[in-house]
């Protein structure tokens, strides 16, 4: 084929009206949020597009080597969700449930680790995507640091999307101290902290 570099090749008119199409345009990152709790169907569905979604062996977000290492962390703080303690709790894909990691409110020391942002406090929960060095650089060796960056931004799209859907908001939180993030979850040194999502309905 020839590049001449002349004109633009025109392409033909993308269809606005998919599913996929109206909710990409719907998505937009929302920071203040109503005082009124998520229920736990809610959240199940959220949790569920992020991280748990799973068809024939595999999730719905790819993976570098199907290798999963990320963990997926929610932080509800108090009157959150209905039916749901305050607290930090892991979400488990394999049998879609939550373990309760921290109990009480983390609300305000997860304002304060992400740099005093008012979308984290406002929030009725914030989902927290960390990644797990452990379990993909044995693999990848150092590349495994940037897949695991890469896998959290699939997370994270789903995240918007889902809330999106649900007339939810949310915003994708990449300023925080991560040692400060790394305490409010109770995690090891070795975990990296990658996103956070408050999440809740906007005001
Ligand atoms: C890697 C990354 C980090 C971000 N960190 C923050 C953040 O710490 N605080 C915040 O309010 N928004 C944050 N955002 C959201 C962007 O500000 C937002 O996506 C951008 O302004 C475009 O707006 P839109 O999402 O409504 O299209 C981040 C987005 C990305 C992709």
């Amino acid at each position: 084929m020839e590049m001449s570099g002349k004109g633009a090749i025109g392409l033909p008119e993308p269809d606005k009206e998919t599913c996929l199409s109206r909710l990409l345009s719907a998505r937009r990152s929302v920071r203040r949020f109503r005082d009124r709790p998520l229920d736990l169907r809610t959240v199940s569905q959220l949790l569920w597009v992020s991280y748990g979604y799973v068809t024939s062996r595999r999730r719905v977000v790819p993976s570098a080597g199907a290798l999963y290492p990320m963990e997926v962390y929610l932080a509800v703080k108090t009157n959150g969700v209905e039916g749901l303690d305050p607290g930090v709790y892991l979400y488990e894909p394999e049998s879609h449930g939550l373990r309760l990691v921290r109990s009480g409110d983390p609300a305000g020391d997860l304002y304060e680790a992400c740099l005093r942002q008012m979308s984290v406090k406002e929030a009725p929960i914030n989902i927290v995507v960390v990644g797990v060095p452990e379990r993909i650089v044995a693999w990848y060796g150092d590349r495994g640091y940037q897949y695991m960056v890469l896998e959290a931004g699939h997370i994270g799209q789903n995240i918007y999307l889902a809330a999106t859907e649900m007339s939810l908001g949310t915003v994708a939180i990449g300023a925080f101290d991560d040692d400060h993030v790394r305490r409010v979850l109770g995690l090891r040194e070795s975990y990296v902290p990658l996103y956070i999502f408050p999440v809740g309905y906007p005001r």
